[in-house]
């Protein structure tokens, strides 16, 4: 019987611990983040969301182990145990019908560095690394510089007094 109670006496504990704990000013100024303005506990109106990009253009990736984004809409395309709509396009067998780039032979290796007849389970859930994009201003400035613009920094001859 005591030993029963022993949860719930623990989590009024813990419940009173934590009430405690956040007593902070409820119209405190917020961090300044990507939300700027305003106080902690009020909400704003999102930004509405912005439409895909759609232009079927492969983009350029910023170094060669980069999943590329996807350059077409993925709106609706299902992707779960029983099928996978990407691979009816870009799966080794489907690619050449489609006109549509093959997945790399990366995405048949396992863990042990296999090749695999199918996808490799891993590589299975495509949105976990390749992403579509919006045409929308960046939230955080980005100063990123591939190695090829770095090394034609380095190497053209107005770098030549700077070194
Ligand atoms: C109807 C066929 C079709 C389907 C379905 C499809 N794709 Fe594509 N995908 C293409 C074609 C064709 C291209 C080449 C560029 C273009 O025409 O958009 C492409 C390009 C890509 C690229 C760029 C490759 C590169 O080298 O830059 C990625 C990444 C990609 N698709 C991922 C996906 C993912 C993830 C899905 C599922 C959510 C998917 N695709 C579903 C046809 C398809
Ligand atoms: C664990 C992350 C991951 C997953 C999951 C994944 N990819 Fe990739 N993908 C990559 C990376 C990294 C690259 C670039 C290097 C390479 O080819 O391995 C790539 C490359 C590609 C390319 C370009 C291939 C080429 O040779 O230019 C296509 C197309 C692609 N993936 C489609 C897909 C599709 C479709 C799925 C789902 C079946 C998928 N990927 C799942 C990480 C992933």
């Amino acid at each position: 019987m005591k030993f029963q109670l022993l949860p719930l006496t623990l989590l009024a504990v813990f419940g009173l611990a934590i009430a405690a704990e956040s007593d902070y000013p409820l119209d405190a100024p917020a961090p300044d983040g990507r939300r700027p303005g305003g106080t902690i506990t009020q909400e704003f109106t999102p930004p509405p969301l912005h439409d895909e990009e759609n232009k079927d253009l492969r983009r350029e990736r910023n170094y060669p182990e980069q999943p590329p984004t996807i350059p077409h809409s993925i709106r609706g395309y299902q992707i779960d145990r029983n099928s996978n709509k990407c691979l009816s396009c870009h799966s080794r067998a489907n690619s050449a019908r489609t006109q549509s780039p093959m997945i790399s032979f990366t995405h048949y290796t396992d863990r042990d560095s296999q090749t695999l007849g199918a996808v490799a389970p891993r590589r299975y859930f495509c949105t976990q690394c390749h992403v579509p994009q919006q045409d929308v201003k960046p939230l955080v400035e980005n100063q990123f510089e591939t190695i090829d613009e770095l090394l034609y920094r380095e190497t053209s001859p107005e770098s030549e007094g700077r070194r």
